[in-house]
């Protein structure tokens, strides 16, 4: 039985980019501990297996298919999300891109690619969320940044973090900005920094033993993180157990940035 703090039965939760990897999990994590829940996701090909997984802890799932680096698009999936679930209390930005290049391989596009996905989109779902959420008492915002928000890993491969790193460092910065915004509103706004994490986005490093032996040396614990590892933090700052708790980021990492 969840003890009554970490309950979120009654509330509704939005996941961007929960049709595979981290989302997904994090997705059914929340319904687990009693959240109905939308996904908001580009590729809706796995739609039908996550909402049958979904029902089946007898929570609703609704999926809205749409491009969240199109703006424009922000407003009407938090309105179609709380139409549809009759409210929307939790809003998890996770939906997220990565290029692997050296410094001068990088394109103004990949730049462009990367830092609109993971910030300019958390800009506004957060945005379109906070106020949608004001109408129904408050709310929780969760942002999934990334260790290589604090702290950038020296690639074997010379494969520069700039991009990414200053995507997810700015997430850091946008979670404390609207915690202080938000505040009087009754909404907390967090985020989780996860370190590597096992997931189709890294199934790349984990075939290369050079970079996947470098990662595993560097972080105390000597692994990857598995995704299930993050649906713990994830509800905690979903639920009322971490009311007193905004602007601040969750490192998840193993023990990477102690040491
Ligand atoms: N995997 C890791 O090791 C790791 C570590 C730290 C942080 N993170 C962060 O966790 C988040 C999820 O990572 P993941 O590994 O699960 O990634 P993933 O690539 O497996 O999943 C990303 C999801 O986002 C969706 N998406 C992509 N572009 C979109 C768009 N324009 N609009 C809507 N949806 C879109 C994809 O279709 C996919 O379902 C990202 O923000 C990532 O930076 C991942």
């Amino acid at each position: 039985m969840t003890h009554y703090l970490f309950d979120l039965n009654g509330k509704k939760a939005l996941v961007t980019g929960g049709g595979r990897g981290i989302g997904k999990t994090i997705a059914i994590g929340l319904a687990s501990a009693g959240a109905d829940i939308a996904i908001t996701d580009i590729d809706i090909s796995k739609s039908t297996e996550i909402k049958e997984e979904i029902q089946k802890l007898g929570k609703k799932c609704v999926f809205i298919e749409s491009d969240i680096t199109d703006f424009s698009n922000c407003k009407q999936i938090i309105s179609e999300c709380s139409m549809n679930l009759g409210g929307l209390d939790i809003l998890v930005n996770n939906a997220g891109t990565n290029v692997r290049k050296t410094v001068n391989e990088v394109t103004e596009e990949d730049w462009d690619k990367v830092l609109d996905l993971n910030l300019k989109s958390y800009f506004f779902m957060t945005r379109e969320a906070g106020n949608e959420m004001k109408k129904y008492n408050g709310g929780k915002v969760i942002n999934i940044a990334s260790l290589m928000g604090w702290s950038v890993f020296r690639n074997p491969k010379k494969q520069t973090y700039a991009p990414y790193a200053s995507s997810k460092g700015g997430v850091i910065s946008l979670t404390r900005s609207f915690a202080i915004d938000w505040a009087e509103d009754n909404i907390q706004v967090n985020a989780i920094c996860p370190t590597f994490i096992e997931t189709p986005l890294t199934n790349v490093l984990k075939e290369d033993h050079l970079v996947y032996d470098a990662i595993c040396k560097r972080t105390p614990m000597g692994r990857f993180g598995k995704m299930e590892e993050l649906i713990g933090p994830c509800i905690f700052l979903s639920s009322e157990a971490s009311n007193l708790i905004t602007g601040t980021s969750i490192l998840v990492d193993g023990g990477w940035y102690a040491s």
